[in-house]
């Protein structure tokens, strides 16, 4: 078992956004349940590219919130959401991929999003480069993605921060009868 880089509920940074709104970065804790509920439940809504398709209930949201700090107390997981006027706007995470598996665990895996009202602002490349650095904290020395091929957005951050395209699963994904291709990003940090 390693340290928490970043415990539940702490503040990691405060960042300025490109429109001078400030966002708050902080490690989730389990009053941002509702908060996290409704920002799942948004993003379904919405249809984002992202692999959930349904909203969880308040208990299944509650079990996956109980796994994530129970992950960040053991340091197998770094995560971060981000408050813009107080409201929760963005959620993402690393995670340590075999934690049981010594030969895989320097590898974490990433997932991102943002709401839609606080896109094209700078928060995703603020957030990208706080978890590279806190991947390194946890020991980590490769962080790795997938994302739909479709995602051109996703896709122009990740290169950003130095993420490089390294596989494609074609037809990774089957969405609404069609099918879409599904990209690897990986990064050493
Ligand atoms: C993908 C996502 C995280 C990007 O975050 P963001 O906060 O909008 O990104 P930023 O404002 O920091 O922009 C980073 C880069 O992304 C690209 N980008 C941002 N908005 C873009 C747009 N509308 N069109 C094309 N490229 C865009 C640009 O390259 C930008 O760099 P630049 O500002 O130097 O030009 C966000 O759009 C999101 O959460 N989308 C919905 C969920 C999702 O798709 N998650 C990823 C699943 S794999």
């Amino acid at each position: 078992m390693s340290i928490p880089v970043l415990r539940p509920g702490q503040i990691y940074k405060e960042v300025a956004l490109k429109d001078g709104r400030i966002a708050v970065l902080r490690a989730p804790d389990f009053r941002d349940l509702d908060s996290l509920l409704g920002f799942i439940s948004e993003l379904v809504d919405e249809r984002v590219e992202i692999i959930r398709t349904t909203k969880p209930s308040r208990g299944e949201e509650a079990e996956w919130l109980g796994g994530r700090l129970a992950a960040i107390e053991k340091g197998n997981l770094v995560a971060i959401v981000a408050e813009v006027d107080g409201r929760l706007v963005a959620n993402c995470e690393v995670e340590r991929r075999t934690p049981q598996f010594p030969e895989g665990s320097h590898v974490g895996v990433l997932g991102i999003a943002i709401l839609r009202g606080a896109r094209g602002v700078g928060l995703g490349t603020a957030l990208m480069e706080s978890l590279i650095q806190l991947a390194k904290q946890m020991n980590l020395r490769i962080v790795i993605l997938d994302t739909f091929a479709t995602n051109t957005v996703a896709q122009n951050l990740y290169r950003k921060v130095g993420f490089v395209e390294v596989g494609k699963i074609p037809k990774g994904i089957h969405r609404n009868g069609t099918y879409i291709d599904m990209l690897r990003f990986a990064i050493e940090v």
